[in-house]
């Protein structure tokens, strides 16, 4: 089997993120959605993978290269703009040839991956397999109306009265039968090829569609939320490991990592919080749920359930939560002032404390 991740679009609503990098390489616990998709993607022992890609491809092609550090062979192919999932498929013929595949959303985190789905895919073989989630508003997604015996009945794509609870995530198995079903579609309301109007075209020939309920945590990471949430739910299994140095009046509690490089000097890091590697944490007190890149300044500051992105610097401030401060971007504060200065890049978002 060969896996298809989807890795273009416009990522809008992550900006300001997304201004400087594509969606799929916001870190999560350090690592770009992308890595974790493609260690998913390994556990299935999936090794060729077709990553289809926008502007941002170059971007995304030095971040994973050829896919040997992540255990696979990537194929890229470029899509000139963002046309729809299945138009994805369409472009990405000569890659797939007659091949079963798993196509995964590359910005989709699934932490308890989908290994059993694969299997029962692998085993029944049926024209197309969608993996489900129950959520309380599936009114954002695909949704899917599914008999007792785990067949699909009916695929709609965002629809305004949903007719189940059952939303389709990011990650679907197919047959080469998909590719005939994405040839005979046309563009949606909304002028893209949509995938879950392929499937749908299967159903209604009366091909065996198959779901199955994915019971593990999962999200779309488009929103900065989302991000933060993921992050959250990735930290939680943190193992503690210490390669930096610690000195001798910090105090680590909690499964607290230090990469090589790393100085943890007169601080207190409550974990769980990952300080990547030549990061620098000075008289501060960090945690629980940060993650913070390589090469980062935090000195006298305060922050938890945070993301700091490479070479960002915090001085003296305390009290930051739920924040994601981007690449090489500072905040500081100045004493006796009581004026700020703020240089903010477009559809950026700053609370500070009254
Ligand atoms: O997250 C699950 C949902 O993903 C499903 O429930 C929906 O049925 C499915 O259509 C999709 O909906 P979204 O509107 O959230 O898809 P989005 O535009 O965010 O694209 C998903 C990924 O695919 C993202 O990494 C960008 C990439 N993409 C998207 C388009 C439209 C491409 O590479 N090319 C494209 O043309």
């Amino acid at each position: 089997m060969k896996a298809l991740v989807l890795a273009g679009g416009l990522g809008s609503r992550l900006r300001p993120f997304s201004h400087s990098m594509p969606k799929q390489l916001m870190p999560i616990a350090n690592k770009p959605v992308l890595a974790h998709v493609m260690e998913d993607l390994r556990d299935l022992g999936v090794r060729d993978v077709g990553v289809v890609v926008g502007d941002r491809g170059q971007e995304i092609a030095r971040a994973l290269g050829d896919g040997s550090s992540l255990g696979v062979r990537l194929t890229y192919v470029h899509q000139d703009l963002p046309r729809g999932l299945a138009h994805c498929i369409a472009i990405s013929r000569d890659f797939l040839g007659d091949d079963d595949f798993v196509m995964y959303l590359g910005d989709n985190l699934l932490t308890e991956g989908v290994k059993d789905i694969a299997d029962e895919f692998r085993a029944l073989r049926p024209a197309a397999q969608v993996v489900v989630h129950p959520v309380p508003d599936p009114r954002a997604f695909g949704v899917a109306e599914v008999g007792d015996d785990g067949r699909v009945l009916r695929l709609v794509e965002k629809p305004r009265t949903p007719r189940s609870d059952l939303a389709v995530i990011g990650v679907y198995f197919f047959t080469p039968a998909i590719h005939e079903a994405v040839a005979a579609i046309g563009p949606s309301a909304r002028g893209e090829l949509e995938v879950t109007d392929a499937i749908q075209w299967l159903v209604a020939r009366g091909d065996d569609v198959r779901a199955s309920t994915y019971h593990g945590f999962w999200k779309d990471t488009g929103k900065v939320e989302d991000v933060l949430h993921c992050n959250r739910e990735l930290l939680d299994g943190l193992k503690p490991a210490v390669a930096g140095d610690v000195d001798g009046t910090s105090e680590l509690v909690g499964a607290v990592v230090v990469e090589e490089g790393a100085r943890i000097v007169r601080s207190r890091i409550t974990g769980p919080v990952i300080v990547g590697a030549g990061s620098v944490v000075e008289d501060s007190h960090i945690g629980p749920y940060t993650a913070i890149g390589r090469d980062c300044v935090l000195a006298a500051a305060g922050m938890e359930d945070s993301i700091m992105l490479d070479g960002a610097r915090i001085h003296s401030v305390g009290g930051v939560h739920g924040s994601v401060i981007g690449r090489d971007a500072t905040v500081s504060s100045q004493a006796r002032t009581n004026r700020s200065r703020i240089v903010v890049g477009d559809h950026s978002s700053v609370v500070v404390a009254a």
